[in-house]
């Protein structure tokens, strides 16, 4: 049985493996539609969550299973003071798979070291999230054509901004990938990022704070929020968040091929005057994420379709 915690639980191999299958899924949705009859996903979200929780469920039954679970953790028994694992003990004698979101950094590891069922990471606090991962890689293969050779910009809250380095751990395992880091001095990444993940694997990156210093050289901009539930307090939060906000005029400054990506939810990072400019992806990226919770469903509960 296998869990996935971290992009990283999975090969490059079978990340492209991965990729292949959401793209068939992608292209024949109907083969596809009774896959999961008879099966069960669990999606227990301890915080909010409106495309990953919703594109899971999507997900499964696009696959013609069913799905069941929380939306916050008032409405589950975490209120009474429940442990995740005794939650997971739980939850894997309804379930035949679960996808979990929790504030706290290695909660999803927790459960899944008490689980009879495969665990998803579906966000750790301010730690990772693998399959908002999995997304932006099956968006940038298919709209770029390649996972390599590419400058991507990743702007906003690196520091708390979970999405930002699970794409990064990601992505330092393929050929010439160039990072520019753009973010206040108090939200660059955090250290272990710049020191295991970049340094380590001998990637090019540079830190800036001017998005517009950084905009000419991008294949992909990878914006985002600043993340307010993690800040420690208000002043702060208020004093960052509209620190970056893209317009038409600094997508000017932008090459025609280079991609916009968000995970979203976005707030004022991105006026909407953009939402209109060819290069936005953001939306289109949300409609992979289904198809790549899709394959992930099949993989991990090992279910073949011909
Ligand atoms: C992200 C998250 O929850 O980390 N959203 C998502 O899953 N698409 C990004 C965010 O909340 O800013």
């Amino acid at each position: 049985m296998r869990h996935v915690m971290s992009p990283l639980d999975f090969s490059t191999e079978e990340l492209d493996q991965l990729l292949d299958l959401a793209n068939d899924i992608e292209k024949d949705p109907e083969k596809y539609a009774h896959a999961c009859e008879g099966k069960r996903l669990a999606t227990l979200f301890y915080e909010p969550s409106t495309r990953t929780r919703l594109s899971f469920e999507a997900a499964m039954m696009a696959l013609g299973g069913k799905v069941l679970g929380f939306s916050s953790a008032d409405s589950s028994s975490a209120s009474k003071g429940e442990s995740v694992a005794d939650t997971i003990r739980t939850v894997s004698c309804f379930a035949h798979i679960a996808a979990i979101r929790h504030p706290k950094e290695g909660a999803p590891l927790v459960a899944s070291m008490a689980s009879k069922i495969p665990v998803i990471n579906a966000g750790d606090g301010g730690h990772q999230h693998p399959t908002q991962t999995l997304t932006d890689l099956l968006t940038i293969r298919s709209l770029k054509g390649r996972l390599n050779n590419l400058t991507i910009g990743l702007c906003g809250d690196l520091k708390f901004g979970r999405t930002v380095h699970s794409l990064i751990e990601a992505l330092v395992r393929y050929e010439n990938v160039k990072f520019i880091l753009i973010s206040p001095e108090e939200l660059r990444v955090p250290s272990y990022i710049r020191d295991d993940v970049l340094r380590a694997n001998h990637k090019d990156f540079q830190e800036v704070i001017r998005l517009e210093d950084a905009l000419p050289q991008l294949d992909l901009l990878y914006m985002t929020r600043v993340q307010r539930e993690r800040f420690f307090n208000e002043e702060d939060y208020v004093r960052m968040k509209d620190f970056y906000i893209l317009d038409k005029a600094k997508m000017d400054l932008a090459p025609d091929h280079m991609l916009v990506l968000h995970p979203l939810p976005r707030v004022n990072e991105i006026s909407v005057e953009v939402d209109s400019d060819p290069r936005a992806a953001y939306f289109k990226q949300v409609q992979y994420g289904m198809y790549v919770r899709m394959a992930l469903i099949l993989t991990l509960l090992e279910v073949k379709v011909c």
